[in-house]
């Protein structure tokens, strides 16, 4: 006999997923209905509503795509990309690496502009790179690379690409929800995220927002897009006021994305940045003052994801091991180039939490001093206090 699942509770400090809070998940046991009810048209125009206020947009083609982050990247490059157009990619980790194998898949030219893992592209890179390739339509970038800790800055981007006459595509998985990111005012053309991030809702749906510009280019796209499935034209008349049948919308999914994006409004979206903010900063202090070296600048360091550097002669694995068998603390290893080199740390929506900050801390250093590694003990949970505490104290 099969034995009924026994999930034990863990605290999700990895790149995700994230915690989710209890009201999230009573909202995923809410009763199944059809995906053409209409009750489930209020809730499909609510999550709309909604993501317009994370993604800070009134772009009207604002849905949330059925799959994960993975699918919301192909969304955006199926449906705007022709064969033989031709797409610079900022690759400095991870998923800018899977970005351009998305790109090559719809048989696009793909012009890889590279900075170090954990760095990120300055204004002048990508001139440069746009300047050399007149005829470039698209320029993708991922705001807050997950397999690093850096946040791509944004400002006056957007106006460079325009100037040459290319679209800004973003990857804001990590980002949204935990950093400041305004498609309107920072004119975004076309962004795609995750819900098992800073949204704090589980792994399934990918929110996709696209300008007015980008609407254009999808009419007059030469190419039928390639994928019936993440096909917009189709989708929009399913989330649009046709309410036309493309397939059968995850439930359930939308139920949790819809509570856990109210859960985001009540709090506000200023009051979560600050949070994200507080807290990286936070564990970012504890870490360092405990001796261990941060991966990424300070000017670029996400709060969201930390990545640290694992010390000398101490085994990574087992240290996450550890964490998660003793402590029921879950954190991610180091992807590709930075394999078995640093622990990623998440502070993501309900996840990012004094009392998380405080438990790793202390966890971590008791492992590491167990394992005989040089660090300075009892130290890091008053830094991370302070951080902490700081504005609260002050007010
Ligand atoms: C920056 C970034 N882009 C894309 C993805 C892919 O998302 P998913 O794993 O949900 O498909 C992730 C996942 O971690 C990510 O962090």
């Amino acid at each position: 006999m099969v034995k009924e699942l026994n999930i034990p509770s863990r605290i999700l400090m990895g790149p995700g997923p994230s915690d989710v809070d209890p009201r999230v998940l009573k909202a995923m046991a809410t009763p199944m209905i059809g995906h053409m009810d209409p009750k489930f048209m209020t809730v499909m125009d609510e999550v709309m509503q909604l993501l317009r206020y994370v993604f800070q947009t009134e772009n009207e083609l604002t849905v949330a795509m059925s799959g994960t982050g993975s699918a919301g990247m192909e969304t955006v490059f199926v449906n705007l990309l022709d064969p033989g157009d031709q797409v610079i990619v900022g690759v400095n980790g991870l998923f800018g690496e899977r970005m351009v194998d998305v790109a090559e898949r719809c048989g696009a030219e793909v012009i890889q502009i590279h900075a170090n893992w954990g760095d990120v592209f300055t204004q002048e890179q990508i001139e440069t790179a746009l300047k050399n390739n007149p005829d470039v339509k698209f320029v993708a970038l991922v705001h807050a690379e997950t397999s690093t800790g850096a946040l791509q800055p944004l400002e006056g981007l957007a106006d460079i690409v325009h100037a040459h006459d290319a679209l800004l595509i973003l990857d804001a998985v990590t980002s949204l929800g935990g950093s400041p990111i305004k498609i309107d005012e920072m004119k975004v053309d076309a962004c795609y995220s995750g819900t098992q991030k800073c949204l704090s809702a589980p792994p399934g749906l990918a929110p996709v927002t696209f300008s007015k510009r980008t609407l254009d280019v999808m009419e007059n796209k030469k190419n039928k897009v390639q994928s019936w499935y993440l096909d917009l034209s189709m989708i929009r008349d399913y989330w649009g006021s046709e309410r036309a049948y493309h397939h059968t919308a995850p439930i359930s999914m939308n139920y949790a994305l819809h509570e856990s994006l109210r859960i985001i409004k009540e709090e506000g979206l200023e009051n979560a940045f600050e949070r994200h903010e507080r807290l990286g900063k936070a564990l970012h202090a504890g870490l360092e003052e405990m001796g261990l070296e941060l991966h990424v600048d300070e000017k670029y360091r996400l709060p969201q994801l930390t990545a640290v550097r694992v010390p000398e002669g101490v085994n990574e694995a087992e240290v996450r091991q550890e964490l998660l068998n003793n402590y029921s603390i879950e954190v991610g290893a180091g992807l590709g180039a930075l394999k078995g080199k640093i622990w990623r740390i998440g502070l993501m929506g309900c996840s990012c939490k004094e009392t998380n900050v405080v438990t790793l801390l202390g966890a971590l250093e008791q492992i590491l001093k167990d394992k005989g590694a040089k660090i300075r003990l009892g130290v890091a949970i008053e830094a991370a206090t302070k951080v902490m505490f700081h504005k609260k104290v002050n007010e």
